[in-house]
């Protein structure tokens, strides 16, 4: 299937001489929800301003449905609805009538049951009369949405959209963007919320210092980089590992009491069934034991700090 974005060697040195981006290629699939995760200062607004036109690319190019984004900018940027990360909204006019002026900006003909369906959708409607100026910051970004789904676009990039957010809300607004993309509409976010790509995410993209050193599909992502461990509560505590349970990926914690085994959540063979017949060999008995694996947040950070293991290494 062929893309609804392409972004082709793309790199952004500012005239400030910073690298922002370094030679990124990226395809988004239609209809999917990507995530874009990286710390502050990576790029992602970067990246997101110049797929929307706001800002040019250095070198590369960026197609949007088939469009580019610098030589046929109208019509790629019809495709496409941005809700900025920085609240920028016309204090004066109402809620109303500030996303249906956004609209008409795009050359599409009043919907009147469209607007109002959208601000039903994210709280709104209560609201519609009232001028922008008046209402909480939270409101305010999620002005920012209705203007920027007032044209309809197949195409919705959502920067940093829970920032400001209550939870309760943060939760409605999911559920939006779920329907969004069972409507058809192709959704790539930002977010610091690890907790966000983890529940919406089909793909997620990792971006640091301009370069995207991962892109997978949540899923498999999870289970490449993710680690298991399956955590050993001693009936005595041990000094030492036994010389016989040497070469093993064990550790002891909690003052010999807990013994730790890392094992691959990839493979067939995790050799928990062999290490729990030396345990028993060996006379060493345990009152409980557990199992816990890597989330995404463990996996970012390590990403992130260049300190992944080998096999994290690999899939970047
Ligand atoms: N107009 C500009 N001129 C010079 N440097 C800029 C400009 N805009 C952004 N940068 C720099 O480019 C880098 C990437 O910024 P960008 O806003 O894309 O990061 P980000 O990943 O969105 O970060 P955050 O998570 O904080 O929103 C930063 O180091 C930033 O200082
Ligand atoms: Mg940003």
């Amino acid at each position: 299937m062929q893309a609804i974005i392409s972004i082709q060697q793309l790199s952004k040195t500012y005239a400030s001489g910073f690298h922002a981006l370094k030679s990124v290629n990226l395809d988004i699939q239609r209809g999917e929800i990507f995530a874009l995760l990286g710390p502050n200062g990576a790029g992602k607004t970067t990246l997101i301003s110049i797929v929307c036109g706001i800002v040019n690319p250095s070198s590369g190019r960026v197609l949007a449905d088939g469009h580019d984004t610098v030589s046929d900018y109208r019509a790629a940027r019809a495709k496409i609805g941005l809700v900025p990360q920085e609240l920028s909204t016309d204090a004066f006019e109402t809620v109303w009538s500030t996303v249906s002026f956004s609209r008409g900006l795009f050359g599409k003909p009043p919907n009147p049951a469209y607007i109002e369906k959208v601000l039903r959708d994210l709280s709104l409607w209560e609201k519609k009369d009232s001028k922008i100026m008046t209402l909480s910051g939270g409101m305010k970004r999620r002005v920012l949405i209705a203007k920027a789904l007032s044209h309809e676009p197949a195409i919705l990039f959502l920067d940093e959209p829970s920032a400001g957010v209550d939870v309760e809300l943060r939760k409605g607004m999911w559920q939006m963007v779920r329907e969004l993309r069972d409507s058809g509409v192709t959704i790539i976010l930002t977010t610091h919320y690890i907790e966000e790509a983890e529940e919406m995410a089909d793909r997620i993209g990792v971006i640091n210092k301009g370069e995207l050193i991962v892109v997978e599909d949540k899923a498999v992502l999870m289970r490449k980089l993710g680690k298991k461990q399956l955590s050993l509560q001693l009936q005595t505590p041990l000094q030492s590992i036994p010389a016989e349970l040497a070469g093993l990926p064990l550790e002891l914690t909690k003052e010999g009491h807990t013994l730790v085994y890392t094992f691959d959540s990839q493979t067939e063979e995790t050799g928990i069934a062999a290490l729990l017949k030396q345990l028993a060999g060996l006379g060493i008995d345990f009152k409980d034991l557990h199992s816990s694996e890597s989330s995404l947040e463990d996996i970012f950070v390590s990403l992130v700090h260049g300190d992944a293991p080998a096999a994290q290494k690999e899939a970047a």
